[in-house]
């Protein structure tokens, strides 16, 4: 893969006089050309018409979630044996393979302070000698919905209400409490998770089930985990709100001077492992989103470990133009039935076909390290093409096509009728149940009354009837004490 130095372009020569974007010498970068010295400027003058033109199409859009964020290139290296779980080449022992990170918000827009509560997305992609392979997963193992037909709309009340363009507590507590699959994910939002220290004390996980094929073509399903080497640290609300004042990119900054002063942060990877069969008579349906597996049922097995330790040199080149996409998978790895996993696969290479241009798998920091062959060509920016090559398949010229037939080695069965419809309930499925137990069992007496205060600030926002009751309703339904002090807390009892 090249190094970000390498990735600047070679026609770029910082010691030339400054040149039109077609190389002839531009004359000036400082005087536009006008009838005298206080004359009206005039159409000919290329340098200015260009110099504004190109400014006027500076902005490219921002993603549409996940807008604010930042990264690094970095390498992982695999430290243990799951060779007889995949066959995917960057898995095996002691392969090193080169890889980007970006870390972002969920809700803000691209200039939003880095320390608003809000979900933290941690996306991965490796540059497999097999093609890309992305992980792009959140610092929670679980999820808002469990069907993508709801996604938008979940993203559309966190963002802005349509008439004032303000962001709305009653908003998200309406979606969030008519939606009691949001419970679990809204409990970790709501708890210490919900503001990060910095992204280099934050885990990360694949959240979705994806699968695992070995040599022998045996299939299991996998969740990705990524501890961090730093240890997990959070920050209060009272700090994360002076942040948001004094020092927006806070996240962004400390990534960066971490990474220039030589304090390489790292994530080791480990994985829970369901053999293929379990999946049927698992006791909670391990392709909802909504629910993690149990490490008692599937302990965690260590892989290996990645380190960032490479800051970008050119952060719109490389962070902002970066397209990450669940799609992006290599053989011995594959997707699963989760219906929000299967339409992502759809919906990341759209996005960016939009957002960024439709060959923007071209850009250096998008493309393999391996050699493509595909009969996709031109659209807007094209830069590499495949010359005078057929471009269809099959052809009688030599260039080479793929013609398999039959069962893949990375699916499933399914059969039925068209529905729609939730999941089959498996035996201890239920909304609320896992979002009980991480109030309960995993957060302290301390972190349970942060969450509390954190709900009940919230609340005295803008949260209005019946989102009001509605909200005290789903809390009880998660945990019952913590239900009622949030209603007492908010009633001023
Ligand atoms: C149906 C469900 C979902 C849809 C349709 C969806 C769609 C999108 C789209 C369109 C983008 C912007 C992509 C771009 O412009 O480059 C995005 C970004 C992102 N999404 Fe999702 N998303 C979904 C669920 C999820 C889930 C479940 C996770 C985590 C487990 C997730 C994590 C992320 C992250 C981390 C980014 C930022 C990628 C980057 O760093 O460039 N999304 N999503």
């Amino acid at each position: 893969m090249p190094t970000p130095e390498e990735q600047v372009d070679a026609w770029f020569d910082p010691k030339k006089p400054s040149t039109t974007e077609e190389g002839a010498e531009r004359q000036s970068d400082a005087h536009s050309l006008s009838v005298g010295p206080d004359g009206p400027l005039l159409l000919h003058d290329v340098a200015l018409v260009e110099k504004l033109a190109r400014f006027d199409r500076e902005r490219v859009p921002e993603r549409s979630p996940h807008a604010k964020g930042s990264g690094a290139f970095g390498e992982f290296v695999v430290t243990q044996d799951v060779s007889q779980y995949t066959k995917a080449a960057f898995l095996q022992p002691g392969t090193t393979t080169p890889m980007l990170a970006r870390f972002s918000t969920v809700a803000g827009e691209l200039g939003s302070p880095d320390s608003w509560r809000d979900v933290r997305g941690f996306s991965l992609k490796f540059y497999t000698e097999d093609g890309n392979f992305d992980m792009v997963g959140n610092n929670t193992p679980v999820f808002f919905v469990r069907d993508p037909m709801k996604f938008p709309d979940f993203i559309h009340s966190q963002k802005r209400l349509p008439d004032s363009g303000l962001r709305s507590p009653n908003m998200q507590w309406d979606f969030w409490s008519l939606s009691p699959e949001s419970a679990h994910q809204v409990a970790y939002l709501m708890g210490p998770r919900g503001l990060p220290k910095t992204w280099r004390n934050m885990n990360g996980y694949s959240s979705h089930t994806y699968m695992w094929v070995n040599e022998a073509g045996e299939r299991f399903w996998v969740q990705y985990h990524f501890h961090t080497d730093q240890g997990v640290e959070n920050m209060s609300n009272e700090e994360a709100a002076k942040l948001a004042g004094e020092d927006a990119d806070i996240h962004r900054r400390d990534l960066f001077e971490s990474i220039e002063r030589g304090d390489f942060p790292s994530w080791t990877l480990s994985v829970q492992i369901m053999p293929y069969a379990e999946a049927k008579d698992y006791r909670f349906n391990p392709f909802d989103l909504t629910k993690i597996w149990s490490k008692k049922d599937y302990p965690l097995h260590e892989v290996g470990r990645f380190t960032l330790n490479q800051n970008p040199i050119n952060h719109f080149a490389q962070i902002e133009q970066a397209a990450f996409s669940p799609s992006n998978s290599v053989p011995g790895t594959g997707v699963s039935p989760d219906k929000m996993l299967l339409s992502r696969v759809f919906s990341y290479p759209d996005a960016q076909r939009n957002r960024i241009g439709t060959n923007f798998n071209q850009l250096p920091v998008n493309a393999p390290v391996v050699k493509t062959n595909n009969y996709d060509k031109e659209g807007h920016m094209q830069y590499h093409h495949t010359g005078a090559a057929p471009v269809y398949a099959p052809n009688s010229y030599g260039r080479a096509y793929q013609d398999t037939q039959g069962v893949v080695d990375n699916g499933w069965e399914a059969d039925g009728e068209l529905v729609r419809s939730a999941y089959t309930l498996h035996r201890d499925d239920d909304d609320f149940g896992q979002a009980h137990t991480l109030v309960r069992e995993v957060y302290t007496e301390q972190e349970r009354a942060d969450l509390v205060d954190t709900v009940v600030d919230m609340l005295r926002a803008d949260v209005e009837e019946p989102v009001l009751s509605n909200v005290f309703a789903y809390w009880k339904n998660i945990d019952d004490e913590v239900g009622q002090a949030i209603e007492a807390k908010y009633r001023g009892q």
